[in-house]
């Protein structure tokens, strides 16, 4: 094919036009994105895992909306464990939370909070199946590395807790239309 310069600025300002067009980075296909917390818990900072951990929901195509390390307050702690409090393991659980510093971050993606469950696993990694991350790197529930909100109503409760509006970041991510079928994507099939 010969390329004009002509036609080379006509196929760019398509590529504009469909580019300004393109949805909201919160809605794939019509239906909304979801966004989830992660916590990379004081275990995973201490074992020099922060890396290949966040790495894993990179790598699946979520994108990183919000990022930052801190060591948690009491106050902090006990919030987020809020729906365990009476229960036997809750201070244990805070104590560990706050223990350290930790990587808090929140991921944004087509079905990202059950994804991001499945990636990680159970409770107990001994009971994980392989290819989770607590079975991966794990060998007890108490030291078990990641925290991911299991619920729409707990990751919308737990993300204000972790992070300040303006925290959280609005961006396009370059390979989105390579992840999710978006009307700029240069294949796209109507059903
Ligand atoms: O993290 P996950 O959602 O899988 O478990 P959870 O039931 O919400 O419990 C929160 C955290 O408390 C777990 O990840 C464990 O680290 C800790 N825990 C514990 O120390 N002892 C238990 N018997 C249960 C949970
Ligand atoms: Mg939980």
């Amino acid at each position: 094919m010969r390329l004009t310069l002509a036609k080379t600025c006509r196929m760019w300002r398509a590529a504009r036009r469909r580019l300004s067009s393109a949805p909201s980075p919160c809605t794939y296909e019509g239906a909304p994105s979801q966004r989830t917390l992660l916590a990379l818990k004081p275990d995973t900072v201490q074992r020099g895992l922060i890396g290949a951990l966040l790495g894993r929901f990179e790598q699946r195509g979520f994108k990183v909306v919000a990022l930052k390390m801190l060591q948690p307050s009491r106050e902090l702690a006990e919030s987020h464990y809020e729906e365990h409090r009476g229960k036997a393991f809750y201070e244990r659980a805070c104590t560990f939370i706050a223990s350290g510093p930790l990587v808090a971050a929140v991921l944004e993606g087509r079905g990202v909070i059950g994804a991001t469950r499945a990636m990680i696993g159970g409770t107990e990694p001994l009971e994980c199946a392989p290819g989770t991350i607590r079975f991966d790197f794990g060998a007890h529930w108490r030291r078990n590395l990641v925290h991911g909100s299991d619920s729409e109503t707990a990751a919308a409760r737990e993300i204000p807790l972790w992070f300040r509006p303006e925290e959280l970041c609005q961006w396009e991510h370059c390979a989105s239309s390579w992840v999710y079928e978006l009307p700029t994507a240069r294949t796209r099939f109507d059903e």
